[in-house]
């Protein structure tokens, strides 16, 4: 790990394998397992999410996020980087050299986005660590830049109100500090009962129903909403998870409102 980010851990790791920094988080993400990235390695298709990426248009949402995280120009923590690595392929495009810290609580992500990024030569500067978005290993006020797609939205276990991984994200972020993400929101939780009420299926989403919107939990964490951009509405689909496979199965629709927030702290 990069001094600049070694210096800011508070609670040492259970483990170091081959550089990236073990936290015992791997029961709290996406059980993503050891060959299901294997998987994705080997069909390319990690690597083709991060080519997407970065044949981006310049007036794509995540492009313009990533031209601040640059303006910034201080090193940042990608959370929650999943298999499409959020805001960095498009941050690393405009400055290769920018350090970073990718994680995720999945362990196997973080391992396969450090073997495509080697064996690919696609950037430099780049630390791993696994942990959860809900228990982060840094200091107090001691990162400046936060990053994310769909992070606060994926997190799991995230407390009854949904504000732990905010809570957390307000926690290590230096006064001053940034959170960076593009977050999803489901448009009408009506319809989704309807769809796991008809499949007889447990509605996963059920717990978020009663959630504020993702603006009100950031400013009762204490943030301020610096920009915040309606990126439109995107359908979920049988791509995407058991959800859009249901509603296409039940020809209902379901979309999630799409948001780009800069938050400061
Ligand atoms: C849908 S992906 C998020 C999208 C991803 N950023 C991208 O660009 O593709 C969900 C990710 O969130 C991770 N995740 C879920 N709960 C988490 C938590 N509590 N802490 C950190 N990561 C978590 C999962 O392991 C998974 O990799």
């Amino acid at each position: 790990m990069k001094k600049y980010f070694s210096e800011k851990l508070r609670i040492n790791p259970i483990e170091i394998k081959d550089k990236v920094y073990y936290y015992g988080s791997e029961d709290e993400g996406d059980q993503f397992g050891k060959e299901q990235l294997q998987e994705w390695i080997n069909s390319g298709w990690l690597l083709s999410n991060w080519n997407l990426k970065i044949n981006k248009g310049e007036s794509d949402a995540f492009t313009t996020l990533a031209k601040k995280v640059v303006e910034i120009n201080l090193p940042y923590v990608e959370i929650a980087c999943g298999p499409g690595l959020g805001l960095t392929p498009c941050i690393k495009k405009q400055n290769p050299s920018l350090e970073a810290l990718i994680s995720d609580a999945c362990p196997y992500v973080v391992e396969g986005w450090k073997e495509v990024i080697r064996k690919n030569n696609l950037t430099s500067n780049i630390s791993y660590a696994s942990f959860s978005n809900t228990n982060m290993p840094f200091k107090d006020n001691s990162i400046e830049v936060i990053t994310s797609y769909v992070g606060i939205g994926s997190t799991r276990f995230n407390g009854e109100n949904g504000m732990s991984a905010i809570n957390e994200i307000y926690r290590v972020l230096n006064k001053g500090g940034y959170l960076i993400t593009i977050e999803n929101e489901i448009s009408d939780y009506k319809i989704v009962d309807d769809i796991f009420s008809e499949a007889n299926r447990f509605n996963y989403y059920k717990q978020f129903e009663n959630y504020e919107s993702i603006v009100d939990r950031l400013t009762r964490a204490g943030f301020t909403i610096s920009e915040l951009t309606f990126l439109g509405k995107k359908k979920v689909t049988e791509d995407d998870n058991e959800l859009g496979e249901l509603s296409k199965e039940q020809k209902k629709d379901v979309y999630w409102n799409v948001y780009a927030i800069i938050a400061k702290k």
